[in-house]
């Protein structure tokens, strides 16, 4: 087991919600529509969450935002305690991988959305939101639209059949579409890829534009790392943003990954969201994590509980902010290690589902006066 937070006021956190709580969680979503109320889990499996509890997913609803997490399609479907943890703890659900082009069209023509379906079927049976991820990625298209020699007018028509497919396939039922996923170097130039090079630097706009078409309702954002403090990377960003506005480019938001290493959290968060709000665009913290050397030690969790809470805590103080997303839901789950050998624990529950000071480091953050 953990060790148990430092100064961690336990007996405050799973106390009932004030009259003045009560009254925001009536009032309060995550943006438009109706905000999701807490429903009891339909998943089958062990349930993590202790009786009494209360969830980050009502504590955030509570204050206005939304608590999500990345899932894998296989996983939702397991006797485990993932699909319970899935279902009760987050109010918004992101798929993985799901709905991403290289699995959905694996030659082209040829969709295959079951995957994505059980995603969306899961979220409509636990009354969650969902962020799609991630339309158009210009590093991560199919295998197939590189290795044919497609001309650049036919790899338009490809991109612009699979948005409108996909986004027309899930109207209704995407609270927010990652449109253009990634679409930066670090110096904040537009990544060269095979999009890029076919289509120009319209491929972002016409995206956008595409999604908006065929789901109005949805929410269209830019997605990206690296971009959370201010710098070169989030500058490109901002100057891409402003002109997609000024342009009248559908674009309703920025998402912010968030996958940090322990301890580097930038201090400035809060001041770059709130330049990107200034354009009328709302922002979410889409895949945050806290990545550290393992095997990890006590003290390491602890500044990890640290990081988390901060994040949240910007994600508070920013009105705009909708809502934080984690990716993955436990470290037994991780992306980071089969990316980063010798890293990884950077999430908030471990890889026996056991719920680490991070967890309640959030739980607590979301529930401090004045945030
Ligand atoms: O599709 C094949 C599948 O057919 C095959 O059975 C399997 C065998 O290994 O490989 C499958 O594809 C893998 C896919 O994950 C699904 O497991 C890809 O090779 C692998 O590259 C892919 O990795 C994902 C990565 O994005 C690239 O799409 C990670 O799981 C996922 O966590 C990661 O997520 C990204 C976000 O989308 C964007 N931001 C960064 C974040 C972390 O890297």
């Amino acid at each position: 087991m953990h060790a148990p937070r430092r100064n961690s006021p336990r007996a405050g956190l799973w106390a009932m919600p004030t009259a003045l709580a009560l009254l925001l969680a009536t009032g309060c979503g995550s943006g438009d529509g109706d905000p999701a109320p807490p429903s009891p889990s339909q998943s089958t499996g062990p349930s993590p969450t202790a009786p009494g509890e209360r969830t980050m997913r009502q504590l955030a609803e509570e204050r206005g935002k939304y608590m999500g997490v990345a899932v894998d399609a296989d996983a939702l479907g397991e006797e485990s305690p993932y699909p319970r943890l899935a279902g009760e703890q987050f109010g918004m659900l992101t798929a993985e991988n799901a709905m991403k082009w290289p699995q959905t069209e694996r030659s082209p023509g040829s969709t295959s959305y079951e995957d994505a379906d059980r995603v969306v079927d899961f979220a409509k049976r636990h009354r969650q939101r969902l962020r799609g991820h991630a339309l158009t990625w210009n590093t991560h298209e199919p295998q197939w639209l590189s290795a044919q020699k497609f001309s650049d007018e036919r790899i338009g028509e490809l991109l612009r059949e699979h948005v409108q497919d996909e986004a027309g396939r899930y109207k209704g039922a995407i609270y927010a579409w990652d449109v253009v996923n990634e679409p930066l170097t670090g110096k904040g130039t537009l990544k060269p890829g095979t999009l890029l090079d076919a289509l120009g630097p319209d491929y972002i706009a016409d995206s956008l534009r595409w999604a908006h078409q065929a789901d109005p309702d949805a929410r269209l954002y830019l997605n990206e790392f690296g971009a959370e403090g201010i710098g070169p990377k989030s500058d490109g960003l901002y100057r891409l943003a402003k002109s997609l506005k000024e342009k009248g480019v559908p674009l309703h938001g920025i998402g912010f990954e968030s996958h940090f290493e322990l301890g580097k959290v930038p201090k400035d968060m809060r001041q770059n969201m709130e330049r990107f709000t200034a354009l009328g665009l709302e922002v979410a913290v889409t895949e945050l994590d806290v990545r550290m050397r393992t095997p990890a030690t006590d003290d390491a969790l602890e500044r990890q509980a640290e990081d988390y809470a901060s994040v949240i805590r910007t994600c508070l103080n920013v009105e705009k902010c909708v809502g934080v997303s984690f990716w993955n839901l436990h470290d037994g789950a991780s992306h980071v290690p089969k990316k980063r050998p010798g890293w990884g624990a950077a999430h908030a529950y471990d890889a026996q589902y056991r719920p680490k000071p991070a967890r309640e480091a959030v739980a607590e953050a979301l529930t401090e006066e004045g945030g």
